[in-house]
């Protein structure tokens, strides 16, 4: 008999369902795509039992779900009420995908630019807007593949909570966190950094100029700022390797090639298995084949 077709159910927090996702989704591949907006913790393991109780275990590899929405935060409360409601004991389980504002495929499309240029183990690297859901896969990211990472926040408290967070997930993690309350704390913080990502809000500056002379060891420099004015100065939006004052920087827009393969690549990945949980670390890996 011939394979059941492929059904992505797509769960996202915001009133209506991602565009942007739906449409990574058929590109992706997906037969038929079944989007749910505002959803809500308490109502997922319903869907979720419509997922695992239709089709037989052998075919549940053809089901998945998608995690979406522009809040990070309820996307992972979404994912763990998704997993509490399978039941794998029986085999009744489907694969799932996070990336919930982009958040994963942005931060392994940012650390895989940078492993471009850098042996990324031992790298001292610079993670400013570290505390944001981009920032914090980013420095985990790093951390995972050994790199020293610096986590920067204006409130060295909140900066201390992230990286604590990530040694929670990554015990070896070298990571430190740094408090940048003020353009007087840069210097001292970017001097010996051959990395440097800048994971701020939108349309906030976080490296001016005048900093640049600070940055002596800088070597690779990774904006995701795409809202003007972007988040280090001298770069531009759409920069992919483009070499600036012997910097190799990265825009947002630069980022965002590999951002799609990934996003693409994560979602094909679901209908191999039905027990897969694409969190950041699983979307970086499948970098590896791009
Ligand atoms: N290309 C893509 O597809 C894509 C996808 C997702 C995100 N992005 C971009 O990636 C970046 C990070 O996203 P995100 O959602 O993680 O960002 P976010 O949560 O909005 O902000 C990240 C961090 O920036 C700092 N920040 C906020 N307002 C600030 C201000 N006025 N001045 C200085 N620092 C400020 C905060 O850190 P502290 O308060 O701890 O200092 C915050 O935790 C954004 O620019 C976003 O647009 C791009």
């Amino acid at each position: 008999m011939a394979d059941k077709r492929t059904i992505l159910i797509q769960l996202d927090s915001d009133p209506h369902p991602s565009a942007f996702d739906r449409v990574v989704a058929i590109d992706a591949g997906v037969d038929e795509l079944f989007s749910y907006g505002g959803v809500k913790p308490e109502q997922v393991a319903g869907l979720v039992h419509g997922a695992i109780f239709t089709r037989g275990p052998k075919d549940l590899k053809r089901t998945a779900l998608f995690i979406g929405g522009s809040d990070v935060a309820q996307g992972e409360k979404l994912l763990a009420e998704a997993l509490k409601a399978m039941i794998p004991a029986y085999g009744l389980r489907v694969s799932v995908l996070l990336d919930a504002n982009g958040a994963n495929t942005t931060a392994a499309a940012a650390v895989r630019a940078a492993a471009r240029h850098l042996a990324l183990k031992d790298t001292k690297a610079l993670v400013l807007g570290g505390t944001g859901p981009v920032g914090q896969r980013v420095a985990l990211l790093l951390a995972r593949q050994g790199a020293q990472v610096r986590l920067g926040s204006r409130q060295l408290a909140r900066a201390q909570a992230a990286a604590e967070a990530i040694r929670a997930r990554v015990p070896e993690a070298n990571v430190e966190p740094a408090g940048i309350a003020s353009p007087a704390d840069l210097p001292g913080a970017v001097a010996d950094r051959a990395l440097i990502v800048a994971a701020g809000a939108a349309g906030v500056v976080l490296l001016t100029k005048a900093v640049r002379p600070a940055c002596q060891a800088l070597k690779v420099a990774i904006d995701l700022n795409a809202v003007p004015p972007l988040g280090i100065e001298g770069t531009e939006v759409s920069d992919s390797a483009v070499e600036r004052d012997v910097v190799i920087c990265y825009g947002a827009i630069g980022v965002g090639a590999t951002k799609m393969k990934l996003h693409r690549a994560a979602v094909a990945k679901l209908f191999e298995r039905n027990d897969q949980v694409l969190d950041a670390e699983e979307v970086y890996a499948l970098g590896e084949g791009l």
